[in-house]
Parts: C-alpha cells; structure tokens; sequence
C-alpha cells in the first residue's frame, strides 16, 4: 500500500519551489504574452491539447516551456502520480476520514477494474436506471422534486440544466436545497401531490436543511391527501436505515468513499438519469471515465487535468492571483460555476496538510463567475481594467443545439474577442481609455454539450482539483470547515426560541434580538 501521507517537506521547501521562484523573479512576474507569441510561432500548438472530448488553449497563460517544466518537477517530487495511482487503486488517500476515494469506480465500465465493489456499483446503475426509465414512462408523474444540498443538489441541478437539449418533454425538474421556506413553499405551489416524485438526496441522511424539507414535503404530502409514500418518494443516500425510518421504500444507496462534491456519478444523479434516460446517463459516465483513463495514463506533459493543476499552483503561489472566473459560453451551463466553486472550494480550501500541519502557502482560490456573454455586461469591465489580474476560463461549445440563425457565431465570436481582449489590451490616448491587457485565460472547446462532453469536463476538473491539492499536500476529499457553523447553528435555534443570550459575544447577542 502506498504512504498516502503528505509529503514530509513542505512544498515551499522542495527543490523545484526555489527553482520556480528564481524563475519568476528573473522573467515570470513580468512574462508577456504578447511578446510570448513573437518570439515562438508554434505556441498554439505547443500549449494547446487535444484531451478526451475537451480540446483546451493554454497558450494564452503566463508561462513558458521552461516554468512548466519545472512545474512537472514540482509535481513529481510531491508525488502527484504516485497519490493518483493510490486512489485509483482504492487505497484509503481521504487519511482525516480514513476513506478510499472511488468517484471514479462509478464510471468504470463492468469488468475494468479488479476492485470489488465495481460489482456493487453496476447492481445499483442498473436498478436506479431501470427505476428512472420507469419514471420517464409513466405519465401520472410530470414534476420530479431533489430535496438536497452541496454535493447533493449541484451536481444534479446542474446536469439537468446542462443537458436540457436532451431532456423528456413532459416532466419539470425541481430543485430545493436551501432550508429557507420560501424555496420549497415556492415549488410546493406549482406541483400536486398525484403527479410528483419526491428524491430525499443526501449521503449521511442526518443534514438538517434536507431533513426539514424532507419532512415539510411529506406533511403537504399528506395534508394534500397523498397516501402512497413508497410511490411518491425515494431516497439516495449512504445511510439506508435512516431512509428506512422516514418511511421511504425505495433506496438507492451508494457509498462512504464518494464525497458529496463527486457523487453526481452515483444514485445521486437519478434526476439527471430521468431528466435524459438510461442510455445517456451511461454516455455521462463514459465521458467521465475516459478522462479518468486520461487522467491516469498520460505523462504529465501531455496530461490536460495535470497540466491544469500545476499552472493553477503557479498562479495562486508565485503569481499570488487569488481567484478564477469561469466564463461559460453556453446559457445551459449556467450552474457550472456553483458547482465549480464547490468542486475546489471545498476540496481545496484547507490551511494544513494531510497530516494537520500549518500549510504556510496559498491554497484553493475563489472560483466564480455567469454564462457569457452576459458577464460581458457586468463585471467584465473589472478583468480588463481592474487592478487584479484574475484568471479567465472559456468553456466554449462548438455545435448549438437550436437552429436560430446568427445567435451561435455571435457568441463564440464574443467568446473569442474577450480572450483576445484580455490578452492584447490596447493603447490608447492613455488613461481611461487604456487596457493593460496581458491578462490571461484559458480557452476550452466541446464539440457538443451532450452527455459524454459534460461528463468529461467534470471529470477533468475533479482531477485538476486533485493534482493542485496533491502538490500542496492536502487532504482535498474531506471538509471539517463547514462543522463549526453546524454545532453553532444548533445552539442558535434553541436562543431563537427563548431568547437566551447568554454567553454569546456582544454582536450576536444584539442581533439575536433584533430578529426575534
Ligand atoms: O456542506 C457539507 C456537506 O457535507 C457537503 O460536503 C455535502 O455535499 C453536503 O453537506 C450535503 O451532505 P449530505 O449529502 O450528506 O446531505
């Protein structure tokens, strides 16, 4: 079994570090790109790639062959390949939980790997698609309802929204998370008992936003004269039993070593497997899995997952650039963000390494951002003019799926003026009318947004997020940040009620009052 302990140096302490700072204090800080694409003709080909279903332009970014190298050298000496290969060889590399982490055993195709559970995993694909097929037959059911949150909302919601294209005319496809009211009472008034399909979606069945919506839903279930929960509500989750309990008859579960942030893949995607039927759902996973084969195979410097980790850790650590915009130039791609921002926020923001120690470096930086081109319209103006330089990603989408005349050239078009924008700048009369350009983005390019396109770019993401965590040494599948809040949030329920202040700071204890 491989030591999936962090590194015992730091990795501001290996050998490329210091070569990677002395290569950004004699030429990094002040790269320019547009002397970059003088100097070497072949720039868009030496940093383009061409990775299963996802071409990607990384010519536009603030290095050279020379810092990329050295970034591979860095990636080798914190054992980036050897973490990869522990997990998918299952070992248990999420050391703070003391779990293997197998997102990618769901996308694995039956018999292609020797791991036990691969077994397990198509017996549950095959009974979820079986039981969303049924689903999409049956027309009595025209509204389909995910109560969920985090992992167990993004992935779905925005999969659903992504694959529109492919989508069953006839059922509407629901999404409630938060536990503010407001967001199930709003669903609740568009739908009736008889004709919806409530999926209670959460990995530990214990979250206190899905269990209150949870059991809100099931009292207008009834209140509206529902009788048949086993029909009208299924579960997902890990913790069978506990859905057992609440009264749901059909389970299906899937297991500890998937995080909430990779388990769009598991039983947790059956409103996507409904929304676009069985076949497709599998074409997602094939996507998935032949960037994981990708992911896993190829040398580093022709690896587009590796090769996106490593320039993320040049910018965060030696560029100091803390956050990245994700521009997606498809209005279906709307929630990618959000999901992103989950995806590396919550694997990636962490201040000690796998073995608790005070990291001393950067980590995740903060993801954001709105479809193109209407982020052209709003914040577009601070990435070319702004005093912080911020990282672009195009996610561009070569075929539309509609027929309007003129709408898709305009958009790739828009798409490619505002990386070209970034990049060249101009000058002017000097002043306001200035733009610094040199600004750099990455520009990546489906040929479709079909099932297998989508599941490809997650997957790669999933892995780039894995090779920045592995340089860094962190343990990027679990997420102790967000328990605090948790336990606090408990104790605050109880003060809502009786209006105890007692021992808590001054600020809280005036707001207490002011919302009660
Ligand atoms: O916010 C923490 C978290 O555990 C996420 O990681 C997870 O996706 C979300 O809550 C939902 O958890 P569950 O699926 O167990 O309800």
């Amino acid at each position: 079994m491989t030591d999936s302990r962090a590194p015992a140096v730091p990795c501001q302490h290996s050998p490329a570090w210091a070569l990677l700072r002395q290569a950004f204090d004699s030429h990094g800080r002040a790269f320019d790109l547009r002397e970059a694409f003088r100097a070497d003709p072949q720039r868009f080909e030496r940093f383009g790639l061409q990775a299963p279903h996802v071409f990607a332009d990384l010519s536009k970014n603030l290095i050279d062959a020379k810092v990329e190298s050295l970034l591979f050298q860095l990636a080798r000496e914190r054992d980036v390949e050897r973490l990869r290969d522990a997990m998918f060889a299952g070992e248990p590399i999420n050391n703070t939980e003391h779990r293997a982490v197998k997102h990618w055993l769901l996308r694995t195709p039956r018999g292609a790997s020797a791991d036990a559970d691969l077994v397990h995993v198509h017996e549950t694909l095959d009974a979820m698609l079986a039981f969303a097929e049924r689903v999409r037959a049956d027309d009595a059911i025209t509204d389909i309802v995910n109560i969920g949150i985090g992992g167990s909302d993004l992935g779905p919601q925005m999969a659903v929204a992504a694959l529109d294209e492919f989508v069953l005319p006839g059922k509407r496809f629901h999404f409630v998370s938060n536990i503010d009211g407001h967001e199930l009472a709003s669903v609740l008034k568009q739908v009736n008992a008889r004709g919806t399909l409530f999926l209670i979606a959460s990995k530990t069945f214990t979250t206190i936003e899905t269990m209150t919506n949870a059991h809100s839903a099931r009292a207008w279930f009834e209140a509206q004269g529902g009788t048949d929960v086993a029909r009208h509500f299924a579960a997902l989750t890990t913790n069978v039993e506990a859905a057992r309990e609440f009264g749901i008859a059909t389970t299906f579960p899937f297991w500890d070593w998937v995080g909430g942030r990779y388990s769009v893949w598991s039983a947790i995607g059956l409103p996507a497997a409904v929304a676009i039927g069985a076949d497709r759902f599998r074409q997602f996973l094939a996507g998935a899995h032949a960037m994981d084969e990708h992911f896993r195979t190829a040398p580093l410097e022709h690896n587009l997952p590796a090769r996106l980790g490593v320039l993320d850790v040049w910018y965060r650590n030696f560029h100091g650039f803390t956050s990245r915009s994700i521009a997606p130039y498809h209005s279906a791609l709307r929630r990618l963000p959000a999901y992103l921002q989950q995806l590396e926020m919550e694997s990636n923001g962490k201040r000690v390494d796998r073995e608790g120690r005070p990291l001393g470096v950067g980590t995740s930086p903060v993801l954001w951002g709105e479809p193109g081109t209407n982020g052209q319209h709003a914040y577009f103006q601070m990435l070319h003019q702004g005093t912080d330089v911020v990282p672009v990603e195009f996610i561009s989408v070569k075929h539309a799926a509609h027929q309007l005349a003129g709408h898709h050239e305009q958009l790739l078009a828009n798409a490619l003026a505002q990386a070209q924008a970034l990049m060249q700048g101009r000058r002017d009369a000097g002043g306001h009318k200035d733009f610094p350009g040199n600004r750099p983005s990455t520009f990546m390019v489906l040929e479709r947004l079909d099932p297998a396109g989508l599941g490809a770019l997650l997957a790669l993401n999933e892995h780039r997020v894995f090779t920045s965590g592995a340089v860094w040494g962190i343990d990027s599948f679990d997420q102790w940040g967000v328990e605090l809040g948790k336990v606090l949030a408990k104790d605050l329920v109880a003060r809502m009620g009786n209006g105890d202040a007692e021992g808590l700071d001054p600020s809280t204890a005036g707001l207490l009052k002011h919302l009660r």
